[in-house]
């Protein structure tokens, strides 16, 4: 099993790029691949989870080429896609499953998905209920409630779905079943999730509302290829910003990051700690903003961290423990429940690594309180198969007294393949 030891740094320095949005990624491969004509995708994020989602569009019959820089995909049209021949292997990544069930349910073919033993643990009923509702038919381990699903798609019928759920996932798997339902289909959620795949479907001219709470889509409506520059990821680009806060003496320039509100509550967050962040040369690229990131080091405090800013920062908990390890005072965060069934519990595993690094930690059910102290330990850690567990803890390890090794480093490929070598990088 890999691991890696990182050194306390002296300073975090330099201007970089992060790989392409993960999420926007996922969605490229999918609705380019549903539309008619090409659509050229530049700036693709080569990580694990994408790579699953691209062969099953593959596996699907959907010729796409890849020359290292731009993929070019030739769009099938909205019944175009062919019976897979085999089980689709979503590895990872939970992107992939929960969105390929909302599509695959309105095919006129049967499909299996299946993940490795982290996905096989992950809750799928959240998006199976609603998707039975519209008349989809789908098996499952625990009542459908685990992968392995198998999937016989046929007809169904547009709802109006609100729910319990803010997920991004679950929206757009609804969403995504709705382009193939009769009549319309409305996702309400309790909270704004990333709203990409309303953005992209805008895009490629579905018929998409977007509402105060949610979306609206009509079924039947063709699309048509585009090209999409996929901007960097705000969920790499989080590591980075908090080493360059944490380290003293730090400045760090980080070029075209996606900065879509709905994903840009991680600078919220670093900005009510303290921290010194701007956002320089704000611009568009194919419907989402971009902005380049310039980050110094800064004294940063507790802060409380609940409601609406949850869902805007999800993937980013595991790196804001961090900094609020570093902070000075407590920081509290509330409302996050939905850390348990991601990757692996990031509560749990986040309380424990921190523990390890001599940081105090309270566990709650929906989120941590977290004691600032100023330094971490050196400590040996195991990211449980975690990529974003993984990355953290080695971003902490820069501000630490002694070194810090984290064990199980492979997974960091499922999202941001060239992290380490970045890290070395930029790590004086
Ligand atoms: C994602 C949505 C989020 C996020 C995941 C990517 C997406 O998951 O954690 O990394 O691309 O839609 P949930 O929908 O489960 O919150």
């Amino acid at each position: 099993m890999e691991s890696y030891t990182v050194q306390p740094a002296k300073a975090i320095m330099g201007e970089i790029s992060v790989p392409g949005d993960k999420s926007i990624s996922h969605r490229s491969i999918m609705f380019g691949s549903l539309a008619r004509g090409t659509t050229i995708v530049r700036g693709f994020l080569r990580g694990e989870d994408n790579m699953a989602t691209l062969a099953a569009f593959r596996s699907m019959g959907v010729e796409i080429a890849d020359d290292g820089e731009t993929l070019t995909i030739a769009g099938r049209g909205l019944h175009g896609l062919r019976e897979p021949e085999d089980v689709i292997d979503c590895g990872n990544s939970g992107t992939s499953m929960r969105l390929l069930t909302g599509l695959l349910a309105g095919q006129r073919f049967f499909s299996v998905l299946t993940g490795d033993k982290y996905l096989r643990k992950r809750p799928m009923k959240r998006v199976i209920s609603p998707l039975r509702e519209m008349g989809a038919v789908i098996h499952g381990r625990d009542g459908g409630e685990k992968a392995p699903l198998a999937i016989v798609g046929g007809r169904l019928a547009g709802i109006s779905y609100l729910s319990p759920v803010a997920s991004a996932q679950v929206k757009s798997a609804i969403l995504l079943a709705g382009i193939y339902s009769d009549g319309e289909t409305t996702v309400t959620e309790p909270h704004r999730s990333r709203d990409h795949s309303e953005r992209m479907l805008a895009h490629f001219g579905a018929h998409i509302r977007v509402t105060d709470t949610g979306a609206v889509i009509s079924g039947g409506c063709e699309m048509e290829g585009r090209e999409i520059l996929v901007p960097g990821d705000i969920s790499s680009a989080a590591f980075f910003l908090v080493a360059a806060l944490i380290v003293p003496g730090s400045e760090l320039l980080i070029k075209g990051v996606g900065v879509n509100p709905t994903r840009t509550g991680i600078i919220d967050i670093l900005t009510a700690m303290g921290g010194d962040i701007q956002l320089l040369n704000q611009r568009a690229c194919s419907g989402e903003p971009v902005a380049d990131l310039l980050v110094r080091s800064s004294s940063l405090k507790g802060i409380e961290i609940s409601g609406d800013l949850v869902p805007r920062a999800i993937d980013e908990f595991p790196v804001v423990a961090i900094a609020a390890a570093l902070a000075e005072g407590v920081t509290t965060v509330r409302d996050a429940g939905e850390l348990r069934v991601k990757e692996t519990d990031r509560i749990a595993a986040t309380a424990a690594n921190l523990r390890a690094a001599g940081v105090r930690v309270e566990e709650t059910g929906d989120g941590m309180i977290i004691t600032g102290r100023g330094t971490l330990d050196g400590c040996v850690v195991d990211s449980r198969g975690d990529h974003r567990i993984a990355m953290a803890m080695l971003v902490g390890g820069l501000a630490a007294s002694s070194p810090t090794t984290v064990s199980d480093t492979g997974c960091i490929a499922t999202s941001f393949p060239r992290f380490l070598p970045l890290l070395q990088e930029v790590a004086r």
